[in-house]
């Protein structure tokens, strides 16, 4: 059969499929472009995309045989499930395997914000390290505090285990509460979204982009948070209102923030690059040599599945997302 593949993937995964069926790929790192895509995805069988390309119903009217989307990622909000699901396509994703680099990273970015990690090296790069004093750039304690996790599937679970060796208290607000005996195995209290906000030191997104959650925090939410609170994302940049992140980091409505992803990637809004207290990082939670490559080919293993006409391992119409 015929595939697409939207973005250069390991060589290891694409020799995997390129055994079965004839492949055609946009050999490159760059998003690909609009038109290359409808051109690329004409008649084919099989769809390997990624995070960054839109998959709607033009690209869908492209290839009237399609038989499966395989997206080498977790998060699918950028794919009209609708109209994959009324042509009967079953759409694929990458959950799991991208679980403790998330997580790592969005602990990466507690520590970072809390510990000015990002300005200290910049200020010795420019030069300006002089001299130790009692007093001189401070941070805050990380250790003992509360850390608020929004959205408690896989990544929210492995950030709240991470915690514990922080000795943090940790609470969650989540769509289903977790069972009695996960809490006390994880050491973690549900709250709402607003005793959460009200509460937490830290506050950590770890809910899939979808219209219930798109602006989940904004305004309203960022000033109930504390005034000393740290926000932390590397979900999906549009759970939050940046542009009222911005407001609430400049008039100092929250203290600090760390960003993974942001609302119109890679744009960022205006003014937030010259935010100070903001660490910002390019989309990277699941960017270890590991990690990307499980990715790749488990996206190629459920898309082989598809085209043998089985049920893939990760189908994902129902949403198997973190
Ligand atoms: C995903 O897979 O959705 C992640 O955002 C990529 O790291």
């Amino acid at each position: 059969m015929r595939v697409f593949i939207t973005a250069r993937v390991p060589e290891e995964v694409l020799a995997r499929i390129t055994a079965e069926h004839e492949v055609e790929m946009h050999d490159e790192d760059q998003p690909i472009e609009r038109a290359r895509m409808l051109q690329g995805v004409a008649n084919k069988d099989g769809l390997l995309c990624t995070i960054t390309d839109r998959i709607d119903r033009q690209v869908l009217e492209r290839a009237p045989g399609l038989k499966v989307i395989a997206n080498n990622g977790v998060g699918i909000d950028h794919i009209d499930l609708e109209a994959a699901t009324a042509r009967k396509i079953p759409v694929t994703n990458t959950p799991g395997v991208l679980t403790d680099d998330t997580a790592d990273l969005a602990f990466a970015l507690i520590l970072a914000a809390a510990r000015r990690i990002a300005e200290g090296d910049a200020r010795i790069r420019e030069g300006k390290f002089k001299f130790w004093a009692p007093l001189q750039f401070l941070g805050w304690k990380v250790t003992g505090k509360t850390l608020g996790i929004v959205g408690m599937g896989r990544i929210g679970q492995a950030v709240a285990k991470r915690a514990r060796g922080f000795d943090m208290k940790v609470v969650y607000y989540s769509r289903s509460r977790l069972d009695p005996s996960q809490e006390k195995n994880l050491g973690v209290s549900y709250m709402s979204l607003d005793e959460l906000l009200k509460e937490a030191d830290f506050v950590s997104i770890h809910v899939p982009l979808s219209p219930a959650t798109r602006h989940l925090i904004g305004s309203r939410e960022l000033d109930i948070m504390k005034p000393s609170a740290c926000l932390i994302n590397t979900a999906r940049g549009a759970v939050v209102d940046e542009k009222a992140l911005v407001r609430a980091l400049t008039d100092g409505s929250i203290r600090s923030a760390g960003l993974d992803v942001y609302e119109d990637e890679p744009e960022l809004s205006p003014g937030l690059a010259n935010v100070k207290n903001v660490v910002l990082l390019p989309h990277v939670g699941s960017a270890t040599v590991e990690t990307r490559t499980k990715m790749a080919l488990m996206a190629a293993e459920n898309l082989l599945a598809a085209l043998r006409g089985e049920r893939p391992p990760q189908y994902s119409q129902s949403v198997n997302s973190e």
